[in-house]
């Protein structure tokens, strides 16, 4: 059990899998308010980056589920490095229909909301985990330009435009969904060009030690097409950001 190979080539040297950069997390993490001890879940956690500097920053506790083995050794890694390991928990698993035995005050989801069927089935399986009043995360992405045709949408990795929408409306839909957006950090063109420049090298690093595998192929045509594709369409046109939801 465990994501498609791929990623876990192409992202084993990130620390976070978005385009948030240390600081934006930093941002976010006091933009919350978070007391020591507050509990957070995260549904998707990646390498665990958000709990494990919150744990160091402000001394929340909490667990992280993530479907990829390497991530989640990663994570644990990391939060003994950061002296927090007594601190959070990371389970590799799926998260789909994941609820966490204990109430918590933070339940998040940063660019995972399809384990749910999207951003509305997120919020409604993040809301078993959460304690009355407490704060909802979801990671997501948004057109910051509109593409012209869905051949550009499909340029950003996307199926069509309607996939996403623009960052009014995306924060109009939270209403929709009954909730209140209470804060937001928005990545910026710099995150994007450290989630995706990033990895270029490390894609680079790993054809020169594993020419013969199964994937070098694809990893090979990735490098020579991703920095185009990526600065012609996502770099311009995708926005991402992390929403704070209050339920109504
Ligand atoms: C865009 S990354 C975001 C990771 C992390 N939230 C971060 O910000 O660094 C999406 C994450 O979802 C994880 N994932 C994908 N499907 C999953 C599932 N069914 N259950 C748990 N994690 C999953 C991937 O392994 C990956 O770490």
């Amino acid at each position: 059990m465990d994501i498609p190979r791929i990623f876990n080539i192409t992202e084993s040297a990130h620390r976070i899998h978005n385009p948030m950069t240390p600081d934006k997390l930093a941002a976010l993490g006091a933009a919350l308010r978070l007391e020591p001890g507050a509990r957070v879940l995260d549904l998707g956690c990646g390498s665990g980056e958000m709990l494990c500097t919150w744990a160091r920053d402000h001394g929340v506790v909490g667990t992280g589920v993530d479907l990829s083995a390497l991530f989640t050794e990663q994570a644990k890694r990391r939060a003994v490095e950061l002296g927090v390991a007594d601190k959070v928990a990371f389970v590799h698993g799926d998260a789909a229909g994941h609820v966490s035995d204990e109430k918590v005050d933070v339940a998040a989801c940063v660019g995972a909301t399809w384990i749910a069927g999207g951003v509305g089935g997120c919020i409604d399986l993040l809301s078993r985990s959460l304690r009355p009043g407490g704060i909802i995360l979801i990671g997501e992405p948004y057109w910051r330009t509109l593409p012209a045709t869905d051949e550009g949408a499909k340029g950003c990795l996307a199926h069509a435009i309607s996939d996403f929408l623009l960052l009014p409306d995306l924060l109009a839909s939270f209403g929709a969904l009954g909730c209140d957006v209470v804060e937001m950090v928005l990545a910026d063109q710099d995150g994007w060009d450290r989630y995706e420049a990033a990895k270029w090298l490390t894609m680079r690093r790993w054809l020169e030690a594993n020419p013969d595998d199964e994937l070098a192929g694809e990893v090979r045509a990735m490098l020579t097409s991703e920095p185009r594709r990526y600065a012609a369409y996502t770099r311009e046109y995708v926005g991402w950001g992390v929403f704070a939801l209050m339920k109504r």
